[in-house]
């Protein structure tokens, strides 16, 4: 495997972040010491133009760019690359005041007002123009730029429309994907139920809030549509800038685990993916350790996209955000451990909201690296510029990638299925907090795992688990079986396979579409617990398991029961089996399972699958980067005590340090071992 260095003009990582420079122009002192702070600070890159509209086209069809092309070459004269935003985010007024058309209708058919950020609707044509014009006089003024790197699509692109210009567009679409037949598609939503049945497309209305909120088809292809469509939007600004100046890479920022729209579509159309990390970091709610191996998950995730280059950190914050419940600071220490999580999960940057705090508005305390204080001795500044000669120190780990031989199956269809079942607990289901949790424990293995779809390849890997994978695509289940027969380990839980890509339950007994024979069990009922009740499961080798919020009774053929019910009415029947098929294992756990149980099932399928568990002390996270015989291991500390590891060998780049044996760190510490 080649090193793929997303920025080899830098020789190593991109560190920097976004960076306003038009909310200072009338103060060329304050510009100056910018770029003498940035250099400072190691910072290598600026994000420019997130929300210039308005300076670019101050009235339609008026075009200033100078203050930009100024600002770029200052930024390269002094080895600042640029990383450049399409404006789309935010619209001035006027565009907004001539063509109302373009803003967004909301879920009750309420056309908004001018105003916020993202509330353009995506289907509009006089957008779609006004977009277009901008950038394409954007790339004819510093498209050529040599400072220019990356193409940054839009701002975080969120949100739905429920215009009648979306309306007519969701018609379409669903006409398109039910071949222009009526009554296929109310099979396929089982509209005979209270009477929905349509006699044609143009009757269908979005889900609108005071509308059709009781069709599990139409909601779930009204999310469908919506990425969709966002993805035709993105398109339309990627096809200009891709034409204009196609050498230039392009990514758009994404949200967490954000709910509205399938990035793994939206991946599909990006050079490279980068997202957008604020977690609340010293939480009243989880240990400190937990909130990282979150975010930890989130960089799986992300990462997991695009698996064979490193992915982006876009934002973080150098201080604090302003936007939690509760704007905590990041302890001292933190700020170096948090970039480092994410250059250990395979980011090649470490990019900040933002450069410097602007002095009014609604982000005048967003934490940045510089402060309104305006000094590069504070706290914040001194620990981002450790964080820059850091980022030096690794630098050839740039561009080397975390290889997983085992893989977590998540992902948004699934998702949205989930969320829209109407029974099981109303707070209960958190399918995305067992996908994490599942993370987490491989994480304290010390095995990486990818996140994947579940309809993407998985025959590369040696063990599968598939979660709570309640919509079963179709070709799922025989790559499943073909996964276990040369050898895979593979483990699917309660609520596997009920429904179809359509939400039309499965006949014949779930899992359906053949897994109920993989797996050799039939879920004949689920029960679903109260938070105050408890069951448990007992193991053939004596040992115990707790059962919370979910347990299936199950009828099993040809499979080993590892593990029966201890209580209730189906006490002593099955509740964790495993069946052998070709030369693997499929493995199903009927019952929601305490995660300290999962981990032993997890480290059984290990051991079988032959890879490697790693002896970590509670609260160090590892993390292994490789390419081009190059190897890189991270270890971080993300307790809050000193941590002793045993068997580590090589070269602490950070320290310059030989270590043979034991590694100690202090809390919050990173090693980067090569
Ligand atoms: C998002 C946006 C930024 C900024 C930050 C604040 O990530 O992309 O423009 O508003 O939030 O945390
Ligand atoms: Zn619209």
């Amino acid at each position: 495997m080649e090193k793929k260095c997303l920025f080899p003009m830098l020789g190593g990582f991109l560190h920097g972040g976004d960076y306003n420079p038009e909310q200072w122009l009338d103060r060329p002192d304050i510009l100056e010491k910018d770029i003498e702070m940035m250099k400072k600070a190691g910072v290598n890159s600026a994000t420019l133009g997130v929300f210039s509209w308005s300076m670019y086209e101050p009235v339609e069809g008026e075009y200033h760019f100078d203050w930009l092309k100024n600002i770029m070459d200052n930024l390269y004269a002094n080895g600042i690359y640029t990383v450049l935003a399409t404006p789309s985010g935010a619209r001035p007024a006027w565009l907004d005041e001539k063509y109302p058309e373009a803003m967004r209708v909301d879920w009750y058919g309420i056309k908004n007002h001018h105003g916020i950020r993202h509330n353009h609707c995506m289907s509009s044509p006089i957008y779609r123009d006004k977009v277009s014009n901008i950038i394409h006089e954007l790339a004819k003024n510093v498209g050529d730029h040599k400072g220019l790197v990356m193409w940054h699509i839009s701002n975080e692109l969120s949100g739905e429309c429920y215009c009648p210009l979306c309306v007519k567009r969701f018609q379409k679409y669903l006409a398109n994907k039910f071949d222009n037949d009526i009554n296929k598609l109310n099979h396929a939503w089982w509209n005979i139920f209270w009477s929905h049945n349509y006699n044609n497309f143009e009757q269908i209305e979005p889900p609108y809030v005071n509308g059709e909120k009781s069709s599990m088809g139409l909601d779930l292809e009204w999310k469908r549509f919506t990425t969709w469509n966002m993805n035709d939007y993105m398109k339309h600004e990627i096809n200009i800038v891709k034409k204009l100046t196609p050498s230039i890479p392009v990514t758009t920022n994404f949200m967490q685990l954000f709910g509205g729209l399938d990035y793994r579509v939206m991946a599909k159309e990006l050079d490279v993916i980068s997202w957008d990390s604020y977690p609340m970091l010293h939480n009243d709610y989880e240990t400190f350790t937990e909130t990282m191996q979150n975010n930890s998950f989130d960089h799986a995730v992300m990462r997991s996209m695009k698996k064979d280059k490193p992915f982006m950190l876009m934002e973080s914050a150098p201080g604090t955000v302003n936007w939690h419940q509760f704007n905590k600071l990041k302890r001292p220490g933190i700020h170096s451990l948090f970039s480092m999580q994410a250059v250990a999960c395979g980011s090649d940057t470490v990019q900040y909201f933002q450069w410097r705090k602007g002095r009014g508005s609604f982000e005048q305390y967003h934490g940045a690296v510089v402060d309104h204080l305006g000094t590069d001795d504070t706290r914040i500044f001194k620990e981002v510029a450790e964080l820059g000669a850091s980022l030096k120190k690794i630098s050839k780990v740039a561009g080397t990638i975390i290889k997983a031989k085992t893989a977590l199956l998540f992902d948004w269809d699934n998702r949205w299925s989930i969320d829209n079942v109407k029974a099981l607990g109303g707070e209960s289901k958190k399918y995305e907090k067992v996908c994490c949790d599942i993370y987490k424990e491989f994480l304290k293995l010390g095995v990486e795992m990818d996140v994947i779809a579940s309809d993407d390849d998985f025959m590369e890997y040696d063990v599968v688990i598939a979660p709570m994978l309640y919509m079963l695509r179709q070709g799922v289940s025989e790559q499943m079986r073909a996964f276990v027969e040369k050898g895979g380990q593979l483990l699917a839980t309660y609520l596997t396979g009920y429904v179809d890509e359509d939400q039309l339950c499965y006949l014949g007994g779930f899992p359906g579409d053949g897994l109920k024979e993989l797996f050799g069990v039939i879920s004949e009922e689920i029960d679903t617990l109260y938070p105050t009740d408890v069951n448990g499961v007992l193991f053939t080798d004596g040992s115990e398991g707790v059962v919370r919020d979910y347990a299936e009774v199950l009828r099993v053929e040809g499979v080993d029961i590892l593990g029966t019910y201890k209580d209730d009415y189906y006490k002593d029947m099955p509740a964790v089996t495993s069946k052998n098929t070709g030369k693997g294992t499929a493995y199903y756990v009927g019952a929601r399972l305490d995660m300290m149980k999962m981990s032993e099932i997890f480290k059984q399928m290990l051991e079988k699958a032959g890879i490697k568990i790693k002896e970590l002390p509670e609260g160090i996270e590892y993390h292994k980067r490789s390419a081009d015989g190059e190897q890189y291991e991270f270890y971080l500390n993300i307790s809050e005590q000193r941590r002793v590891i045993e068997d580590v060998s090589g070269v602490n780049m950070l320290t310059g340090q030989r270590i043979e044996g034991k590694l100690e760190l202090g809390r919050y510490e990173t090693a980067v071992i090569a």
